[in-house]
């Protein structure tokens, strides 16, 4: 089954196609994404209007090179998904408008997936450990993005049970607006992160919310006082402002694992997927492996790209949706706010 998948929930506009017949990796037939962050730059952040604006203009474009990157023609494609929620109504309406339309011209079926549900399923679409084969349910997911932060039981694929999540901002978030505090430009955290590697381990210690209690909860926003205050008490040379970026990258970092540990514990399982843009963050990778394989487990990641938003992790998770048998009614509809608990299973 040809799938074709749309992601417009925020400031990326992404497409796919991904190929149930095809094993693995290969399965991912062509995607692009077009980021807007050159857009919101100089807002400091996203604007939902000129968001989706830009989704209109890019859309089609990218819709027309990802079918020829595939070796395609539109009328080859068996089902198209779309994002339909969380995140930004605006923006969600374009990918869905296009997509149920795309979907009823070719007459296929169509199906809105849960952005959140596309990113756990993202590590997924990968290779295969050559050892030990690809996850499988049960184990936990770290979602870690720009808007969530979440620990999850997967009991099965659909089956999903929150076990924690931030109480205040979330993970990418944190890295978002402390580079800005520190003049680092719009999305910081991948500046940050690389600023991170010049720093001194230890030269600045914060502390690790929430670990010194019981319970899967995160926040993260005292962290970014934390390093305001150490920012502005400082010699702000290039040096130091490195120094920060590391201890504040090794204090969400440490914090994540921590949690991520005692979520293993809760859930009774050896398996960590992580995903969400953090997830492409090389610090964390490393230490949540070193967590999981002490432990006798290990950690699943999506390659780098796959971890921020795409439109692979759509036509993957529609696939696996479409394919059961899923698929959504002629109605254009996108849910701004989604509980991923209310979600139905893909089998008993
Ligand atoms: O999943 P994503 O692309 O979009 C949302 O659904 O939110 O995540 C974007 C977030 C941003 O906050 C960005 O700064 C963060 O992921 N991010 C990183 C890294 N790459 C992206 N944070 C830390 N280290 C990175 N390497
Ligand atoms: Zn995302």
């Amino acid at each position: 089954m040809k799938v074709l998948g749309i992601e417009s929930s925020c400031d990326e506009t992404g497409v796919a196609v991904f190929d149930t017949a095809l094993a693995g990796a290969a399965g991912l037939r062509a995607h692009a994404v077009y980021s807007q962050v050159a857009l919101h730059a100089e807002y400091g952040g996203v604007v939902p209007e000129l968001a989706s604006r830009d989704h209109v203009r890019k859309l089609l474009p990218l819709v027309r090179q990802t079918l020829a990157e595939a070796g395609l023609g539109v009328g080859e494609l068996d089902g198209v998904a779309y994002t339909a929620g969380p995140g930004l109504v605006g923006a969600l309406l374009v990918g869905a408008g296009v997509a149920r339309s795309l979907a009823w011209a070719l007459d296929v079926p169509a199906i809105g997936v849960h952005h959140m549900e596309g990113h756990l399923l993202a590590p997924l679409m990968e290779d295969p450990d050559p050892v030990h084969g690809a996850p499988e349910p049960p184990f936990v997911a770290l979602l870690v993005s720009g808007g969530h932060t979440q620990l999850v039981a997967v009991d099965g694929i659909g089956r999903y049970r929150l076990l924690g999540e931030t109480l205040d901002d979330a993970a990418g978030e944190a890295f978002d607006k402390t580079a800005k505090l520190m003049g680092l430009p719009y999305p910081g955290g991948p500046q940050l992160a690389a600023l991170a590697e010049q720093g001194t381990p230890g030269a600045f210690r914060f502390s690790r919310p929430m670990t010194d209690r019981p319970g899967l909860d995160f926040s993260f926003s005292g962290l970014k006082t934390q390093v305001l205050l150490a920012w502005q008490q400082s010699d702000q040379s290039p040096q130091t402002k490195a120094d920060i970026a590391r201890g504040f990258e090794d204090a969400v970092v440490e914090t994540l694992a921590i949690k991520c540990g005692r979520a293993l514990d809760a859930a009774g399982c050896d398996v960590i997927v992580v995903s969400g843009g953090v997830g492409a963050n090389k610090r964390l990778r490393a230490r949540l492996q070193d967590m999981a394989s002490k432990r006798g487990g290990r950690a699943c990641f999506p390659r780098p790209s796959l971890c921020t938003d795409n439109g692979a992790m759509i036509a993957f998770a529609g696939a696996l949706r479409l394919q059961a048998g899923q698929h959504d009614d002629a109605a254009v509809h996108v849910t701004p706010r989604w509980d991923m608990a209310s979600l139905p299973p893909v089998a008993a």
